[in-house]
């Protein structure tokens, strides 16, 4: 069927977007006046030499010698703490990034409110990810939860533990919409979808901030990063560059930042990559077009690590004054790492090539931000040795780390060998991750230790009990076999009833830098695998992993497949917690699975293509690779729970949606099985023709439901116009009438039940 674009839905669909438009009013306000300073605070801007305001704009690693900065990147701190405390005395410092806590934040805003000549406290930052002492799943994992009320009470909890000691800024929510498995900073993220995408980073911001306002003194601001499409460069690699439509951006990438944004995120750092041709740090249209006139983001960007300096490096800039001048006139306010600002901004505005006005706008929203934080009421508000030492790692925010694990794990497959039994069986646990404090709470952690973290092996003894029926065996390295590993692990398998076979990645293998051009389990893991299995018992497979992976052979072929990711702290007790069914999994991937890696970039949101393959064989001159449809093996939205789950009784409030009146959807799902179950109920939609092909399903809401065995429920939805609108041939939300597909179903590929309806 043909949709005819009347102008009438046009300007409808124009109207409804404001959701994610913002008024021409606000973008205005958001340009000339800056950002608005308490009089006192603006009565410092006006006693500022230009140096000391090109020192706000700058932001460096803690030089604290031995501190988290140092260890993660040894080449970028300065030379000495000294050398550090004599810049903040020379106002020449705006504030650190993954410093070392209380004591070193005292020393240093000391210096600043006695010392500098104008009293501007400093602002202390760091990424804290997925916590701070107490760890989280990492941010992909606990998007599998596919409940974002879960990622906003850790992030919380994050944010309790980080303003106690001496934290104001996050660098966190990671945003970046991820749809390449190689690229190895998926984990830091919801995974590939944009409306999960959205509602992770609009929870995560407010458990961040707090409901108190961000002077509260146990809120941190949040920075909404990397702006932008970050995750979509070529091949997956880290860094590379990204060359999408407009159309995608405003699609895809950017409704998560706008997401973060609209939950109050005062700051955004700019990307490393660049995007057709002009570096995310460097274009003025994204950061200053977009960002600013268009939704009237008035907060502070900030770049990310040496961002503006790698304007050289990717050949947009001569020279270090150079890049400088792009940045800054592009729209990044501050400056992380590179020193580039505080070297170049006083000559550059002494020649007249940077306006004072975009100085004092770029000072306003440094300052404002402090002044946000509370920090000129008391700069010493979030520096408290005693409450650093105290409001860590308390049982309550560690039993939340175990059930945030436990719900963030995702059962692939089970032949009914789980749950296991706790007793009454010999368990072999084999893998290099079957025990050992290693690996367990996952990349981009700074301030958190696998030493403080419980492995496998304590998590399985703590709920079996019998120590004697527990046995553990490594088996391989990680990479490389381990010499007669492969012997001992089958001997181990052969004297046991089942084996709890640990393996996957390394935290090394995810987080930033860590692509992979070929995301399978090691070489040397399959061999112990494949060995394992030979011998014929009962193998749960637990995937320690930081991203999608394409799992094939034995692995594939085990009784039982749990993806473990990285839990954080309680990592061993939250797996052990699913294994032996004290919770039932109850996650969804949050990423597809491939076949294989060939087939990445995947998402299961793609386009139709003019010759799709039929469902069954594959069909000649059709869309596939000659190995596999284009299907994901484990798609997104996937996931198995102790309960058996039936669709049925698809209920639609009508066969045609109204201009202005909402569509009720509703389904009955039944728990067939003899265990309770919490099941996540998926709305997905595809719009048959429009103006823009659109992709074969996009998922528009989701429930989490229990259901007590033989217990049925009715779930509903409400389809609103808005969901419906799409990013048309001018750039304009519109929405078209025309046939629509919805399903209700337990996965992106799941067929659930389905109908169709018609939009007036
Ligand atoms: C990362 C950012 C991070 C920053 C500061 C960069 O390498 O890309 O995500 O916030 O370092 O540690």
């Amino acid at each position: 069927m043909t949709k005819t674009v009347s102008r009438r839905a046009m300007l409808m669909g124009a109207g409804a977007a404001a959701a994610w438009a913002v008024s021409p009013a606000r973008a205005l306000m958001a340009q000339t006046r800056g950002a608005a300073l308490p009089a006192p605070v603006e009565a410092l801007l006006a006693q500022m030499t230009v140096e000391e305001k090109a020192g706000q704009l700058t932001l460096m690693a803690a030089a604290w010698a031995g501190g988290a900065a140092t260890a993660l990147n040894p080449a970028g701190a300065a030379s000495s703490f000294d050398e550090q405390l004599a810049q903040v005395r020379a106002g020449r410092l705006g504030g650190v990034f993954n410093g070392n806590g209380a004591v070193m934040a005292k020393r240093m805003q000391t210096v600043a409110m006695r010392d500098a000549r104008v009293k501007i406290p400093l602002i202390f930052a760091a990424d804290v990810i997925h916590g701070l002492r107490t760890v989280f799943p990492v941010p992909l994992a606990e998007a599998a939860s596919f409940d974002p009320d879960l990622a906003r009470r850790t992030a919380r909890a994050a944010g309790m533990e980080a303003a106690a000691s001496g934290i104001d800024w996050t660098f966190a929510p990671m945003v970046d919409v991820a749809r390449d498995a190689r690229w190895g900073r998926g984990v830091e993220g919801a995974g590939e979808d944009v409306l999960l995408g959205r509602m992770m980073a609009e929870a995560r911001v407010r458990g961040f901030q707090g409901t108190r306002g961000l002077a509260a003194p146990d809120a941190v601001a949040a920075c909404a990063k990397h702006f932008a499409a970050y995750g979509a460069g070529e091949a997956g690699l880290d860094y590379n560059s990204v060359d999408v439509s407009e159309r995608t951006l405003r699609e895809v990438y950017f409704p998560p930042f706008q997401a973060a944004f609209a939950a109050g995120a005062p700051t955004a750092m700019a990307s490393f990559n660049e995007i057709a041709g002009i570096p995310a740090t460097a274009n003025s249209w994204l950061l200053t077009d977009v960002l600013r006139r268009e939704w009237g983001f008035d907060g502070l960007v900030v770049s990310d690590y040496t961002g503006d300096e790698e304007l050289i490096a990717h050949g947009f800039a001569a020279d270090a004054r150079e890049a400088t001048r792009l940045a800054f006139m592009a729209g990044v306010d501050m400056s992380m790492q590179s020193a580039f600002y505080i070297t170049h901004l006083p000559d550059l505005v002494a020649k007249g090539e940077v306006p004072m006005a975009r100085l004092d706008e770029a000072v306003r929203r440094v300052l404002a931000l402090k002044a946000q934080l509370g920090l000129f009421d008391d700069p010493f508000r979030r520096i408290d040795p005693r409450r650093e030492k105290t409001r860590v790692r308390m049982p309550a925010t560690l039993a939340l780390a175990q059930e945030a694990g436990a719900r963030s794990v995702v059962m692939l497959k089970n032949d009914g060998v789980l749950p296991l039994p706790t007793g009454g069986r010999k368990i072999a646990l084999i893998g290099p991750f079957a025990g050992g404090r290693h690996d367990l709470i996952g990349p981009w952690n700074v301030y958190g230790t696998d030493a403080e973290a419980i492995d496998l092996e304590a998590g399985v003894r703590a709920a079996v009990g019998d120590a004697a029926s527990i046995s553990v065996t490594a088996g391989s390295g990680v990479d490389d076999a381990l010499p007669g590993g492969i012997d001992a692990a089958v001997a181990a398998a052969r004297a046991a009833d089942v084996v709890v076979l640990a393996i996957g990645e390394s935290q090394r293998m995810s987080g930033e830098a860590q692509s992979r051009a070929d995301v399978v389990v090691p070489p040397a893991q399959m061999a112990l695998t494949e060995a394992v299995a030979a011998t014929g018992k009962p193998v749960v497979v637990l995937l320690r992993t930081g991203r999608a992976l394409a799992l094939t052979g034995p692995v594939l072929g085990a009784s039982a497949i749990l993806v473990t990711w990285f839990l954080g702290s309680r990592d061993g007790a939250a797996i052990a917690d699913v294994l032996f069914g004290r919770v039932s999994p109850s996650a969804r991937l949050p990423v597809s699975f491939p076949h294989a890696t060939g087939q990445e970039p995947y998402h299961y949101d793609h386009k139709s293509t003019g010759r799709p393959n039929p469902p069954g064989p594959l069909a000649e001159y059709k869309a596939h690779y000659r190995e596999y449809a284009n299907e994901a093996l484990f798609p997104f939205g996937h996931g198995l729970t102790y309960g058996a789950i039936e669709y049925s009784a698809l209920e639609l409030g009508s066969a045609r949606m109204g201009a202005e009146a909402p569509l009720g959807v509703a389904a009955t799902i039944r728990n067939t099985g003899t265990r309770a179950a919490t099941e996540v109920v998926q709305l997905y939609v595809h719009d048959v023709a429009a103006s823009i092909t659109r992709p074969v399903r996009e998922l528009k809401a989701f429930e989490r439901v229990t259901l007590a065995p033989g217990e049925a429920k009715v779930v509903r939805f409400t389809l609103r116009r808005d969901d419906l609108l799409f990013v048309g041939q001018r750039m304009q939300r519109v929405v078209e009438p025309g046939a629509f597909r919805l399903w209700i179903a337990p996965s992106a590929q799941a067929e659930g039940v389905s109908g169709t309806f018609t939009l007036a």
